[in-house]
């Protein structure tokens, strides 16, 4: 995931993938590394890749040697290092125990129990969206459905106003946009509008979590103000990360699912019900992991696959690449949704583990079923895909769809 938002991340990618193609299939060199050189140090971007299933699992189940911590200064957003938003005291830079405190307070309530009962709530949003696209024969799915939906879900849970809501969007939008080119005015540009967002979204939840403090709605932000665990600053960080790490990942899941789909001829399996929805979900997931890769930092000398890693050394670790390991998936690059067991690590490992996983499954099982109750047929323009750069999913997907 990229530094602003989650733990370091890709700034720049590796050579052999910043290519557009590159960037939509790196999956050809990450079987090439693989088998030839899984754990390597890349001097161009001074930093370890890992690519091997068992070894992403030890370095992130490895708390003691490698820190989630962001302590990098040499990327383009280091001055999020002197934000004062609460952002660095989030669950997700931090290591036990003290991620223990952060977390602890809301893990229960992104247990699937607890999100079944905001499963009428995510229908209802679905609903309102598709509304949105009504009389349209065409529309961009990314645009159009992929990036609203997610927003609006996290929205809701929050409590945020619904008058509120496109206010929050923009902000959400300011905090994910990324350079467009790779000049000083456009990061400088980039960076403004990025502090910007933070600073009035991080006054809007400061106001909000006062305000709702002794309340009793079910809502995060009720339940982050009612907490003794956590300081003020890091409530307002806390609703801030539900945000960042929630939203584009799921846009990108959806819409690498109806690419998947689309381009393995099986949609209307799916709509059919020959193929169970939460399957596809998964393999969407493992096939195309909408988080290709995360970042630690050793803090102990390692040796890893006969590598010695110092402390100190940035190590990626490449999700996507273990993913499709054969020692551990069967034809791994095949889209099997059948696929089973699908020890899949879209969603990290260890105590990092995704909070919002069975929320993202939720959502993704209840936008496609509406999607394909509402469009008969949904013809996606594979023709000339845009990568993102950023995390993995593309920039749009137009779409032509008929009614039922
Ligand atoms: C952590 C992926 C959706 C909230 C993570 C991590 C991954 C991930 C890989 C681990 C980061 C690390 O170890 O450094 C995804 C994907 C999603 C998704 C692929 C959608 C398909 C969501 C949603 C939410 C969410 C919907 C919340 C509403 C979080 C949080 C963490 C996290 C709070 C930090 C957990 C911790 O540090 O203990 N996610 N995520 N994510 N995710 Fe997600």
């Amino acid at each position: 995931m990229q530094s602003a938002d989650l733990p370091v991340g890709v700034e720049q990618p590796p050579e052999a993938i910043r290519s557009r193609e590159g960037q939509l299939s790196p999956f050809d060199w990450y079987a090439e590394m693989r088998a030839e050189d899984p754990v390597r140090f890349d001097e161009q971007r001074e930093m370890w890749d890992i690519f091997r299933y068992e070894d992403v699992d030890r370095v992130l189940k490895d708390h003691d040697a490698f820190t989630a911590r962001r302590t990098r200064e040499d990327n383009e957003f280091s001055s999020d290092a002197e934000d004062d938003t609460g952002m660095l005291q989030t669950m997700i830079t931090v290591d036990p125990p003290e991620h223990n405190r952060l977390r602890g307070f809301v893990d229960e309530r992104f247990q699937p129990g607890s999100i079944r009962e905001y499963q009428p709530r995510v229908e209802a949003v679905t609903e309102d969206v598709l509304d949105a696209l009504a009389g349209k024969e065409q529309f961009d799915f990314v645009d159009e459905f992929a990036i609203p939906f997610p927003v609006t879900v996290i929205a809701e849970l929050l409590g945020i106003p619904a008058e509120r809501r496109d206010q929050f969007k923009a902000w959400s939008d300011a905090l994910i946009a990324r350079p467009k080119n790779g000049t000083q005015t456009e990061i400088q540009r980039i960076q403004q509008e990025r502090q910007q967002a933070r600073q009035e979204m991080s006054g809007y939840f400061t106001k909000l979590v006062a305000e709702r403090r002794g309340g009793d709605g079910d809502d995060f932000i009720t339940l982050a103000a009612n907490t003794e665990e956590l300081s003020r600053e890091e409530k307002v960080g806390f609703c801030i990360l539900l945000l960042l790490a929630g939203n584009i990942t799921t846009t990108n899941l959806l819409t690498n699912a109806i690419w998947s789909l689309e381009e393995q001829g099986l949609t209307d399996a799916v709509r059919t019900g020959a193929i169970d929805r939460k399957q596809v979900v998964e393999e969407v997931l493992r096939y195309r992991s909408p988080v290709q890769s995360l970042n630690r930092i050793a803090i102990a000398d390692v040796e890893l696959n006969g590598k010695q890693i110092q402390a100190g050394d940035v190590v990626t670790l490449w999700l996507g690449a273990a993913n499709r390991d054969p020692e551990i998936f069967d034809a791994p690059e095949e889209f099997r949704p059948e696929q089973r067991p699908n020890r899949h690590m879209a969603f990290g490992m260890g105590v990092h583990f995704c909070l919002g996983a069975h929320l993202a499954r939720m959502e993704a099982d209840v936008a496609m079923q509406q999607l394909l109750e509402r469009f008969d047929r949904l013809d996606a323009n594979l023709s000339n895909l845009d990568p993102l750069y950023s995390l993995y999913g593309l920039k749009s997907l137009p779409c032509e769809v008929n009614r039922t």
